[in-house]
């Protein structure tokens, strides 16, 4: 059974009839948004992290979420970002990022968009105390 879900991803309304029990992760490599990774898809490994924004007291709370566990029934009304949505306005990369190259801190690459995810959403969360 299908419903209508309406969030944002990136910088993109999304307003949809879907299945709401489908896993972000497949919704977003449908999108052809291949950098968030499918690794275990059981919530251990982290490839597939994502940012979930939700309005709270005027302020959009960020936090990051395994998109291989969270059903698309569960983002409606929410700010999704994923690695792609971190470098708008033309930003080769962030600063985030360019210090992961500098540093040489992304092993086989696999898992970086996870990482650089999970940093930005404690950064965000830092910014907000
Ligand atoms: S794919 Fe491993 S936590 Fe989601």
């Amino acid at each position: 059974m299908k419903t209508r879900i309406s969030f944002i991803l990136n910088n993109d309304l999304i307003d949809i009839e879907i299945n709401p029990a489908t896993v972000l992760l497949d919704f977003i490599r449908n999108e052809r948004l291949k950098g968030t990774k499918e690794g275990c898809k059981e919530g251990d490994c982290g490839a597939c992290t994502v940012l979930s924004g939700e309005l709270k007291n005027d302020t959009v709370s960020y936090r990051s979420v395994n998109s291989c566990l969270l059903p698309v029934g569960n983002i409606s009304g929410k700010h999704i970002v994923t690695i792609e949505g971190l470098n708008q306005d033309g930003v080769l990369l962030n600063p985030l990022q360019k210090a992961f190259v500098d540093e040489g801190a992304t092993q086989c690459g696999f898992c970086t968009p996870g990482f650089i995810i999970s940093l930005t959403g404690y950064f965000l969360n830092l910014a907000n105390r």
